[in-house]
């Protein structure tokens, strides 16, 4: 009878560990230094946009290495104009949600407009809520010189700092339109000398946004750190898009950088229709889906 109850103790030990071995935990995670290996090895860096738990869950189990949740959000999730009105709350709702439905990607959270630019006390108090809030693994923000303190007293609590140059959409009303940004040598040349003060301070990536091609080959090349590209071209180290844009359900925008990779716009209309046509036509429910 020992003998059994001791085959019994080890089976449930061994049912315990197979059990175990495919939990969250323990999966690898992807984190800064991962990522600064895969640009010295020369692996692109795949990143895209998230905003909630469901969609989180799937852009992680597919492998995605870094989920962004951008003040974007304020566009594609709440329907505003601008990414301005988004609020450190919004925000920190958001973050929190995808961090829920991750095991491996390192998840980014953008700082909204209003939180970080007026002093680097206010940053390092909205940064240290997002973090502690929302359990993600580093934050971004736009801008390069103007913001250098802010990015200092955030890096120096220990939040990794992802920066943000070239089309910074929370100066849009600066800009006056979403055009492609430093074409011009003067615009060039400051976005190279704040991509490099980025590198300097310490921050761990940079995402370029719809630049010239051949700017962003050249600050890819000449920093050390990972540079993440949205319509910044081929010559990066990674790129970067919003899902909804890239799955197609957003049918309206359709810039030049982006690529779709399904029509959700069309399957989700054609279901939702069906749905309606089977309801109105008492199909649904059958008995078989009835209790
Ligand atoms: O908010 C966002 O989605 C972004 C990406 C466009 C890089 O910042």
């Amino acid at each position: 009878m020992w003998l059994f109850l001791f085959a019994d103790f080890i089976a449930l030990h061994i049912q315990t560990d197979t059990t175990m071995s495919v939990h969250k935990s323990d999966v690898k995670k992807i984190t800064t230094h991962q990522l600064q290996n895969m640009k010295e090895r020369g692996e692109k860096i795949s990143m895209l946009t998230a905003y909630d738990f469901s969609m989180a869950t799937i852009l992680d189990a597919a492998g995605t290495d870094v989920l962004l949740v951008g003040d974007s959000a304020s566009n594609v999730m709440a329907g505003h104009e601008t990414t301005l009105p988004i609020t450190l709350d919004q925000m920190i709702y958001h973050a929190s949600s995808v961090v829920r439905g991750v095991s491996r990607a390192f998840v980014v959270v953008d700082m909204p407009f209003g939180s970080y630019q007026g002093n680097s006390s206010e940053a390092l108090r909205s940064a240290i809520r997002i973090m502690k809030e929302s359990g993600a693994h580093g934050i971004k923000l736009e801008g390069g010189a103007e913001i250098k303190d802010s990015v200092t007293r955030i890096l120096s609590a220990g939040v990794p700092v992802m920066g943000h140059l070239g089309l910074t959409p929370q100066s849009i009303y600066k800009f006056g339109t979403y055009t492609v940004r430093a074409k011009e040598d003067t615009e060039a040349q400051k976005l190279i000398e704040d991509a490099q003060l980025l590198q300097d301070l310490g921050c761990f990536a940079i995402v370029l946004e719809k630049i010239p091609s051949e700017l962003a080959r050249r600050v890819a090349e000449a920093l050390t750190i990972p540079i993440i590209g949205i319509g910044a071209g081929p010559h990066v180290d990674g790129q970067v898009l919003v899902v909804h844009d890239m799955l197609g359900i957003n049918k309206e925008f359709k810039p030049r950088f982006l690529r779709r990779y399904a029509d959700l716009h069309a399957v989700m209309t054609d279901a939702v229709t069906n749905y309606i046509k089977d309801v109105k036509s008492l199909d649904f429910p059958s008995e078989k889906e009835a209790y």
